[in-house]
């Protein structure tokens, strides 16, 4: 611990007992989050522009939150999800499923602990279905570069981000990666509409090559942070439903980041008109009062697995967490936070236009209230994402930056609370022109 010139402390490895995420970073205490905005104990602000991992949907700080989250504890803190279910989990599975398209209607939610946990469930609910439905050779889960799903080995072994698989690769189950619809660097060097998504032909390639032994294709709407938040062609998702209803495979939509109204619909994959056979949510779920996540399930999957469906966590199915996602449904329900992430799509777009002449900007897009900014890191200014980072940081502005793929420059992804203020919208505009300079 050092004190920092405003007398606050400051922490950093080796002096303090804690495991940091980042091991070269000098950390300040935060002392409060209201809003979009987040005070550190020496009164520093930030305007919190990614959500910290893109996860905040109904603002910090929401007193309602707390409060149901309170009531919850002081009523019934923990019971076994294999005992007892609690009126905030019936509750909150009906307003989710309410949430969704009618072909949602009859769907399950399996609450977790959160959203690698939902993906790993989800993992194992193909599997399961593949048994049930008498095709035991179907194990393979064909996904995504990049792509992202999570840190726990089986969803990394679905991830399309090198950096994390390379020193776990050993660990991690040999799973089919196709293309993404990353049209700003399309992986195959095409170009929209000319390419009439071939990457979507890749899809159907990866699920023939697998030779029978794929159970599900797992996609990201909405492509994640791996990818800058980019929104690909309608054209893509429509096709891989197409490729895997022919192919009788499931599809799990991972929604993670993009679902609970980040993009302007409930779910990205409305854009599309598609409905998943899964759909995997967290982060604005629970707009991170508590980790969490679910998995929505279509009743045909229920039914085929059920009852013989071994899985669950400790924390599956957790009071507290199913009052905090109750309570963080209702508000995206009652303050329209859906639409209003809609109508702000076009004033967080003008926000963003001026990166448009910046030489270290290679390109920017926007859907709903997610945006990505690719970087030129050998470009006139040009840094890293990590640099940039740093920049905005010192301007009061976090943003969440990632690494490119081997070879590409890196990403910057925006993805403020879905309640943010349209004066703090333009303030993002403004503070990030700055940490360019
Ligand atoms: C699309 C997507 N899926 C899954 C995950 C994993 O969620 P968690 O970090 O809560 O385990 C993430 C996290 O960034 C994500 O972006």
């Amino acid at each position: 611990m050092t004190a920092s010139p405003e007398e606050a402390p400051t922490f950093r490895y080796p002096d303090s007992s804690v495991f940091y995420r980042d091991l070269e970073r000098t950390y300040q205490i935060a002392k409060r989050a209201a809003g979009a905005w987040i005070e550190a104990d020496d009164g520093r602000r930030w305007l919190d522009a990614c959500g910290g991992a893109l996860t905040i949907s109904v603002g910090h700080g929401r007193p309602e939150v707390v409060r149901a989250a309170a009531g919850q504890l002081e009523n019934v803190a923990y019971v076994h999800g294999a005992q007892f279910t609690t009126a905030a989990m019936e509750e909150a599975a009906t307003l989710l499923v309410g949430s969704l398209s009618p072909a949602y209607r009859d769907a399950k939610v399996y609450l977790t602990p959160g959203g690698a946990e939902a993906v790993e469930t989800a993992i194992k609910l193909a599997r399961a279905h593949a048994l049930a439905t008498g095709h035991p050779e179907r194990h393979r889960i064909v996904s995504q570069w990049p792509g992202y799903h999570g840190n726990t080995l089986g969803a990394l072994a679905v991830s399309g981000r090198d950096s994390l698989r390379a020193p776990y690769l050993p660990l991690l189950a040999e799973m089919p990666l196709v293309a993404a619809p990353w049209c700003p660097r399309c992986p195959l060097g095409l170009r929209y509409p000319e390419c009439e998504v071939a990457c979507a032909s890749e899809v159907d390639r990866a699920v023939e090559r697998a030779d029978g032994t794929a159970a599900a294709v797992l996609v990201e709407p909405v492509l994640g942070a791996s990818a800058g938040g980019f929104a690909p062609p309608d054209d893509y998702l429509r096709s891989v439903r197409r490729a895997t209803a022919e192919a009788g495979v499931l599809l799990i939509a991972d929604e993670v980041l993009t679902g609970c109204g980040r993009t302007g619909r409930f779910l990205a994959s409305e854009y599309a008109g598609v409905d998943a056979d899964i759909v995997v949510l967290g982060k604005g779920l629970t707009s991170g009062f508590l980790p969490g996540g679910a998995v929505v399930v279509r009743p045909e999957v229920v039914d085929a697995v059920a009852p013989d469906f071994r899985h669950g966590f400790t924390f599956s199915h957790h009071p507290v967490v199913a009052a905090v996602v109750r309570e963080v449904l209702r508000v995206i329900r009652d303050e329209r936070l859906v639409a209003r992430a809609a109508s702000l799509e076009a004033e967080f777009r003008t926000a963003l236009e001026p990166l448009g002449g910046n030489p270290a900007v290679e390109g920017w897009w926007v859907r709903g209230l997610l945006a990505g900014i690719a970087l030129h890191p050998e470009g006139a200014g040009g840094r890293s994402a990590r640099q940039f980072a740093a920049s905005a940081w010192e301007r009061g502005l976090l943003v969440y930056p990632v690494g490119g793929p081997e070879g590409q420059g890196d990403l910057v992804v925006l993805a403020p609370p879905l309640t943010i203020h349209r004066d703090d919208l333009a303030e993002i505009g403004r503070r990030l022109l700055s940490a360019f300079a």
